[in-house]
């Protein structure tokens, strides 16, 4: 079974609990079979309703901020891995409180916090930039020449400050387990030397593990192969990985322009509120029951339903015409949806939820107008 389309009010983000835990227990397979840690990227999801099922399975947590690490700790009952371009004094005591390890992006910044971070028993890592991603967009690629993301080796030179037990790093985007092989290869010859003094390597994120065709025996195999020979704890922080294709924003249609010959259909929900990837990236949503424009096909670009002129994407075509009134249901809405989501031109953010096999729906969070007033 799937997703009962109409027992689910729109406009709703709607996780699909049993695509959830297919990911999810794929993604332990790894975990147990190579024998590493492997922690969720809040920064692509962190609807902690749905933390009670992720505490099943004992993922770690990955955090970029104060506010998610806290999270981690209050809410998935772990202290986080956390790693962001720079700490503040304001903030770095309490940082520190919910982080069981804590990555600097430069030198000047583990000098500055390294020893509050002993004192408090936090385990210090070191971002480090091995000048290798495979990513194809540039917004996506934190090795771009420039790059402000870690320590380069050449920057780096022969030694490491001491009180390092371990490096991160992160380059990847979306990718199979043989670009994690070919970074391992840089990472290992530009950084190698110093893995026998460390405790730990964090192998970032973008390890895109539950894609079909992904071959996780051969991850399996890379990650023991790098744990044997250097004898050091190894993780993983993928984000999109845990929630990679687990469910849906379903919308409605509330109107249909024509200009120029082109049809749009105004939706209750819009790309830069809602889908804002779509526009940054950019790349085209799938529409279930909807394929690519073609010819002799009812055809229409999506518009989202705010002043933004930009907020829209094209173009799909359907089975028959639309109105207003039908469902449109964007596929893989789930990872670096609502995390990123606004509330621009105070549209109201579309409640999310999820649907159980064996209970249907449940609402996890709705939003009013408080929550829009509260903001600002
Ligand atoms: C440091 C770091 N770790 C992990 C991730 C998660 O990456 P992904 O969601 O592609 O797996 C990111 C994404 O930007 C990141 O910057």
């Amino acid at each position: 079974m799937s997703v009962d389309f109409n027992k689910v009010p729109p406009p709703c983000y709607v996780i699909d609990e049993a695509l959830l835990r297919n990911n999810f227990e794929l993604i332990k397979q790894v975990k147990d079979a190579a024998s590493v840690d492997i922690l969720v990227a809040f920064k692509a999801f962190a609807n902690w309703g749905v933390f009670p099922i992720f505490k099943e399975y004992g993922f770690g947590a990955s955090a970029s901020s104060l506010n998610e690490a806290r999270l981690a700790f209050e809410e998935l009952g772990v202290r986080a891995h956390t790693y962001s371009p720079a700490y503040e004094e304001k903030t770095i005591s309490d940082l520190l409180k919910y982080s069981s390890h804590i990555s600097f992006n430069s030198i000047n910044q583990l000098q500055k916090y390294s020893k509050v971070a002993s004192q408090k028993g936090v385990s210090i890592g070191l971002r480090v930039n091995p000048e290798f991603s495979d990513s194809p967009h540039d917004i996506y690629n934190p090795c771009k020449p420039g790059s402000r993301f870690g320590i380069t080796a050449e920057r780096l030179g022969n030694t490491l400050p001491q009180e390092v037990e371990g490096l991160h790093f992160h380059t990847l985007f979306e990718a199979d387990s043989f670009a994690l092989e070919k970074l391992l290869a840089v990472f290992i010859k530009k950084f190698g030397r110093f893995l026998p003094k460390l405790k730990w390597v964090n192998m970032g994120g973008g390890h895109l593990i539950t894609k079909k065709g992904y071959d996780i025996n051969h991850l399996i195999k890379i990650l023991t192969d790098f744990r044997n020979t250097y004898g050091i704890k190894v993780m993983l922080e993928p984000g999109s990985a845990f929630t990679y294709q687990t469910g849906y924003l379903i919308s409605t249609v509330l109107d249909i322009v024509e200009n120029n010959g082109i049809k749009t259909a105004i939706l209750d929900v819009s790309f830069t509120c809602h889908m804002p990837d779509c526009l940054e990236m950019p790349y085209k949503p799938v529409i279930l029951g909807a394929t690519d424009e073609l010819a002799g096909k009812p055809t229409y670009r999506m518009g989202g339903n705010s002043c933004l002129a930009g907020d829209y994407m094209g173009n799909w075509s359907f089975e028959k015409e639309l109105h207003p009134g039908d469902k449109i249901i964007f596929d893989d809405m789930i990872h670096y949806t609502t995390v990123k989501t606004t509330m621009f031109n105070g549209i109201n953010h579309p409640p999310i939820g999820i649907w159980s096999d064996k209970s249907g729906f449940r609402l996890i969070k709705e939003f009013n107008y408080q929550d829009y007033k509260n903001r600002l």
